[in-house]
Order: structure tokens, then sequence, then C-alpha cells
């Protein structure tokens, strides 16, 4: 069993593929952090991310234990995430890392933007996740609120907009739903109501297999 969800900044997959993965007990990759992980450590060598090779090496070398690191989940990092993810040799040498995550025993959910297109075309199961440019804004003013930074929502819509327009205008992988994949509205649902909605598609999705 696999699970391709796919979406832009804070539509919420996340959350839904750490439920859904809970639920059928299946592994779970959230693939933006590799893109997030790449771009740290870049930056941390001194390098510049739009650095074809640089980036390269540092794609090449990523692991399991580099992903465990709380710095990866801000704003800026998914920023400098979406400049090193517009690299073609970056994409490639996390190509395998996920493949090779989706085909362990017992099956796994993965979310990013280009699961349901590229790391895994044929899933049985894909969701393309959306939501309001203001509803995503709003969830992610509320994450920053509650841990008191001081990042304001007209920021963080910008910073939503940009990298959504960066994500979706690359050559390499953009994001775009796959043809089969089906379409998750959640402007209007809460967290759960998101979740009992997947899990509706998720049984359609395997009764047609
Ligand atoms: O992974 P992605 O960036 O798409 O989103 P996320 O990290 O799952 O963040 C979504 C935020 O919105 C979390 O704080 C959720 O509690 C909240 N949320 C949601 O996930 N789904 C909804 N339908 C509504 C709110
Ligand atoms: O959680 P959020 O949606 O804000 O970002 P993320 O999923 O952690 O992804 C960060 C960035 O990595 C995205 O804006 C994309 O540029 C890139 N990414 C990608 O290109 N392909 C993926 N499968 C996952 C992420």
């Amino acid at each position: 069993m696999i699970i391709a969800i796919d979406g832009p900044a804070a539509s919420g997959k996340g959350t839904l593929a750490k439920r859904i993965a809970a639920h059928f007990g299946l592994a779970w990759l959230d693939t933006g952090l590799l893109y997030r992980a790449v771009a740290r450590d870049v930056l941390a060598a001194g390098g510049d991310l739009e650095d074809v090779q640089a980036a390269t090496a540092a794609a090449k070398s990523v692991n399991a234990d580099s992903l465990d690191d709380s710095a990866l989940r801000g704003p800026r990092a998914g920023d400098a995430a979406s400049i090193v993810a517009k690299i073609p040799e970056v994409r490639a040498a996390l190509l395998e890392y996920q493949r090779a995550f989706a085909r362990q025993a017992g099956g796994a959910v993965l979310d990013g933007r280009d699961i349901g297109t590229v790391v895994c075309p044929d899933a049985p199961v894909k969701i393309f996740v959306t939501a309001s440019d203001e509803a995503r804004a709003m969830r992610r003013f509320l994450e920053h609120q509650s841990r008191g930074d001081s990042i304001t929502y007209d920021e963080l819509l910008a910073d939503i907009r940009k990298r959504d327009a960066r994500d979706r205008g690359r050559s390499a992988a953009p994001m775009h739903a796959a043809d089969d994949a089906v379409h998750l509205d959640t402007t209007a649902l809460d967290a759960d109501q998101a979740f009992a909605a997947a899990l509706r598609l998720i049984e359609l999705a395997s009764n047609k297999c």
C-alpha cells in the first residue's frame, strides 16, 4: 500500500499524511524535510543555494538522521528548500531515497509536491490537498503564534504565495496534481474533517483497485 499526498504549502498535507499513516499502520515520510535539509547543509557549509554542485553533494549525503532537526520547520527553511528544489540534479539525488522508503514492506505514506507525478506515479491512492491562500496563511500564523514567534500573517501569506509560484513554475517536477489524483479542498475543513474526508476517498480508491 502506497499513499501519495501532494499539495501546496500549509495545505495540511503533512498533518493528514501523518494521521493516515497512523490509522493504517504505514510508515510516513515528509519529503519536504529532504529539501529543507539539503538547503540547511548548503548554507551551513557557506555555500550558495543556486550552486548545482554544492546542492547536489548535499542531496547525496542526506539520510534519515539529517531530518531530525527542529530548525528545518520554519518559513526561512521552506523558502531555501524551494530554491534547491528547482535543481534537477538535487531532485534526482533524492529520488532513490524516497522510492526505497515507499517500497518498504508494510507500505508507506509520502507527502510532498511530486509524489503522485514523479516519485510514486503508480501509487494506487493519490490525494492532492488544497486550501485557499488565506486559510493556509492563517494556519501557519496560528502555529507561529502558539510558539510565540513574531512573524505576521501578511509575511506568511507572501511567503506561501512566493513559494507556490516557484514550485508551480519550475521546469523540474513542477507541483501539480497527477491526472489520477483526487482533489481535497480543505479550506472549510478542520484537520479532523479533512482526515474523515480523506478516509472516504481512500476507501473509494481501494474499491476501484
Ligand atoms: O504539510 P503542510 O505544509 O501542507 O501543512 P501542515 O504542516 O500539516 O500544517 C497545517 C496546519 O494547519 C497544522 O497546524 C494543522 O493543525 C492545521 N490544519 C490542517 O492541517 N488541516 C486542516 N484541514 C485545517 C487546519
Ligand atoms: O510544509 P510546507 O508545504 O510548507 O513545505 P515542505 O513540504 O516542507 O516543502 C518545502 C519545499 O520543498 C517546497 O516549497 C518545495 O519547493 C520542496 N519540495 C519539493 O520540491 N518536492 C517535494 N516532494 C517536497 C518538497
